[in-house]
């Protein structure tokens, strides 16, 4: 994940002003960008990993979005979930009146209603057979697989996203709390603060809550500097490499930890 994060020292990119960005919950009718924009903003080396070019199809690269799009789609149907988008403000000087409904940055989080009593990453493959999504959309399992197609699930799954939900298990099982799905910003869009918007915008909901309510994440390594600005701490125990929380501020009413 070399190419997370921009350089801080090319002082190129002023950051965008509060007005020049709006944050809204995205709908179905932005899951092309959606997808577009995660192949965008993760680098090279992640999708080769997870899509391996000997999975590829020859029209991989047209079939990926819309096939991302397919799978995001139960998402949307899912109660407690949070899918908030960044697009720009015609007041913006980076507006483009030809694509003015373009998502430039997102974050998708779990809510704590749901995490209580649920510890399942909707990135999973086995999501679908756990939520039953493969019914609720009227999927076969061969147009499911089809989906999956390119995808190395010992990569996607076996390797990430399963033994990162056990850990998040061990610190947070029946404790609600906020869960960051994806979250990524257009490279073209990155270094103006625009993650900081969409992680502030979570955090202050967690916060107003009663009692305020813990964040979690799983960080890519380049994106951890990104948490520490906005208050996560690495977790020191099983996943210590990627698990970062962020409790309710001291300030607020404290947590009741977990025993270990
Ligand atoms: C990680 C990512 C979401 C960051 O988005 P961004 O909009 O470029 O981040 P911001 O400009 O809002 O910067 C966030 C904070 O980190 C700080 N920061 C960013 N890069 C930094 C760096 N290299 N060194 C030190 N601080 C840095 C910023 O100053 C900012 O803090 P501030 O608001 O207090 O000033 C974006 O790089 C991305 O989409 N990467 C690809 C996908 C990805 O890796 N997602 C995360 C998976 S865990």
């Amino acid at each position: 994940m070399g190419d997370a994060l921009p350089p801080q020292e090319n002082g190129t990119r002023a950051r965008y002003a509060p007005d020049e960005i709006i944050l809204s919950e995205a709908t179905k009718d932005d899951l092309t960008y959606l997808a577009e924009g995660y192949y965008a903003s993760f680098d090279a080396e992640w999708h080769d990993e997870v899509e391996p070019p000997h999975l590829r199809p020859e029209n991989w690269t047209s079939l990926r979005v819309q096939r991302l799009a397919t799978r995001m789609t139960p998402w949307f149907s899912e109660p407690n979930v949070r899918i908030v988008k960044a697009t720009l403000s015609p007041s913006s000087s980076s507006y483009d009146a030809t694509a003015p409904n373009r998502i430039i940055g997102q974050a998708m989080w779990l809510l704590p209603s749901r995490t209580k009593t649920e510890i399942v990453n909707f990135w999973r493959r086995d999501a679908s057979d756990i939520l039953g999504w493969r019914e609720k959309m009227g999927w076969t399992k061969e147009f499911e697989d089809e989906l999956w197609s390119s995808v190395d699930l010992t990569k996607w799954q076996d390797a990430e996203f399963l033994p990162w939900d056990r850990a998040r298990e061990e610190y947070l099982g029946g404790i609600g709390h906020w869960f960051l799905g994806p979250i990524w910003v257009l490279p073209e869009h990155q270094g103006r603060g625009l993650s900081s918007m969409l992680l502030k915008n979570a955090s202050d909901l967690a916060d107003k809550a009663d009692p305020p309510e813990p964040l979690y994440l799983e960080a890519f390594p380049d994106a951890r500097v990104v948490y520490l600005r906005h208050g996560y701490q690495p977790l020191d125990g099983v996943g210590k490499e990627f698990a970062m929380i962020r409790n309710p501020p001291e300030s607020l009413k404290p947590l009741l930890q977990k025993p270990e």
